[in-house]
């Protein structure tokens, strides 16, 4: 028999239905609550919230799970790549050789953007923030393509989602190029997806970069964990504009922008300048811990703390072992390394992290890795967008296609003035 919950509102007694998901997790339905109680629920930050049903990734925050797809991160992150995630994400199946082979040759087709891109380049002044670049010429880079402004068609779903793939990637890297006066490096048609965008970052007009396997293969997992994470911050974002109907394009754009904030994608940002500025402290970590601790301004520890994770991101662990292993490889010793493992150290052994269940996220190694490649810091959170982008497109999907979504409309609860006569400008 289904389960039901029961509200008790002025003397009367409401039932409202109980939603199981598959890995069991349990949401009272109160679609219909304002209708029938007068009442709406209140959740500031929709900790407690539900938005949407959804079969894309799952997160167990307690036990440190996560799985797209039903495939569960690490077995993804120990056999696959990242152009066959993003079709897993998007289309919900793991792609067979020849369904791989064609969603690569449709990045490779789509890897070029229009050459009257670059006027839009231009118009930035030397030192633009990469992400705002970033979300600017997703827009523009739409206008070039007349059928993404067309309404939402299964079959030319894959190649709009090819194009925004393949295309975050040149754009990111055209914006680091601007950015750095240096001149745009164009894409080619024999490298992989991860080995484009190192060459269209790092190659020189006369002389292509060097793909050290290591640094190719740390990148593609770099991208790979950050591909999808059920209804982040970013991700509801895009879903929230899907739901008014606007294109893909418009969606990812809105979800670079909130990707950028420092408690949310920009934390990979964050935690570099955050190494750095204890380094040059001289500091080992304690201090700057003590400082978090007695809430000294606005000191977090970066890279630490998770809405859903109250146990060990599993992304962390996995890129903590890749760091290990790259730097070993390419024979770097950081500093910063050595720093954030005694934070690390330190904190999980602090009450006051233990107590708030504070555990190092995605973002706390991730910059050790990007900054060995000699990826900037402005460009770690551009990053982090180029591996959410098929877990974005996967999200917008879902919408478009759910059959009974609506346009997401939070309500509130009202605190301002109650009425007042309006007084005109003379007698104020
Ligand atoms: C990402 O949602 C996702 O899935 C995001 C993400 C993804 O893949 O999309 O996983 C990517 O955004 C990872 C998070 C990256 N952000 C950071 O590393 C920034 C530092 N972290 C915090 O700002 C914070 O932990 C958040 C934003 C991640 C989570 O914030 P919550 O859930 O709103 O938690 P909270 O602010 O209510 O904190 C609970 C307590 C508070 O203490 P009390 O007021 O109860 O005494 O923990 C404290 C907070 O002050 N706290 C921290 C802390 N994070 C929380 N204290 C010090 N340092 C921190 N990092």
């Amino acid at each position: 028999m289904s389960q039901t919950a029961k509200l008790e509102l002025e003397g009367k007694t409401f039932e409202f239905p109980v939603i199981v998901g598959t890995e069991g997790e349990k949401g009272v339905d109160v679609r219909d609550l304002r209708a029938r109680t007068g009442y709406i629920t209140y959740d500031e930050a929709y900790g407690n919230t539900g938005s949407c049903q959804s079969r894309i990734t799952f997160i167990d925050g307690e036990q440190g799970i996560l799985r797209y797809r039903g495939y569960p991160i690490e077995e993804l992150a120990e056999g696959s790549t990242f152009v066959q995630i993003a079709y897993l994400l998007i289309f919900g199946k793991l792609p067979t050789e020849p369904e791989r082979q064609r969603f690569s040759d449709l990045l490779t087709d789509y890897q070029m953007i229009h050459e009257d891109m670059k006027f839009h380049f231009e118009g930035f002044p030397s030192g633009s923030h990469p992400m705002a670049m970033l979300s600017a010429m997703i827009n523009a880079a739409g206008c070039f393509i007349p059928e993404v402004m067309n309404r939402y068609e299964p079959a030319i779903f894959e190649r709009q989602a090819a194009r925004l793939i393949s295309q975050v990637r040149t754009l990111a890297a055209y914006a680091y190029r601007k950015s750095r006066g240096l001149p745009a490096i164009y894409p080619k048609r024999k490298y992989r997806y991860t080995q484009n965008f190192l060459h269209m970052m790092f190659s020189e007009p006369d002389e292509d970069y060097h793909l050290d396997p290591a640094v190719v293969d740390a990148l593609d997992l770099i991208f790979l964990l950050h591909a999808d994470h059920e209804q982040n911050c970013s991700t509801s974002t895009v879903r929230m504009v899907a739901s008014s109907r606007a294109n893909l394009f418009a969606s990812a754009a809105a979800g670079v922008c909130a990707l950028w904030g420092p408690l949310h994608g920009g934390a990979n940002q964050a935690v570099i300048e955050m190494l750095e500025e204890i380094q040059i402290q001289g500091d080992d970590g304690s201090r700057f811990l003590e400082r978090v601790k007695q809430r000294d301004g606005h000191a977090k520890l970066m890279g630490f703390g998770h809405r859903v994770y109250k146990n060990f991101d599993p992304r962390a662990r996995i890129i903590k072992k890749a760091c290990d292993v790259m730097l070993d490889k390419m024979g770097i010793h950081d500093p910063l390394l050595d720093i954030a493992k005694k934070l690390e150290e330190t904190a999980l052994n602090d009450p006051y992290f233990v107590e708030r269940k504070l555990y190092p996220n995605v973002d706390f190694y991730s910059g050790i890795i990007l900054k060995a490649i000699g990826i900037p810091s402005e460009m770690f959170t551009v990053i982090f967008a180029i591996g959410r982008m098929p877990g974005w497109i996967a999200n917008y999907k879902e919408v478009i296609e759910s059959s009974d979504s609506r346009i997401y409309r939070p309500r509130q609860i009202y605190q301002g003035e109650i009425q007042r006569p309006y007084v005109p400008i003379e007698e104020r």
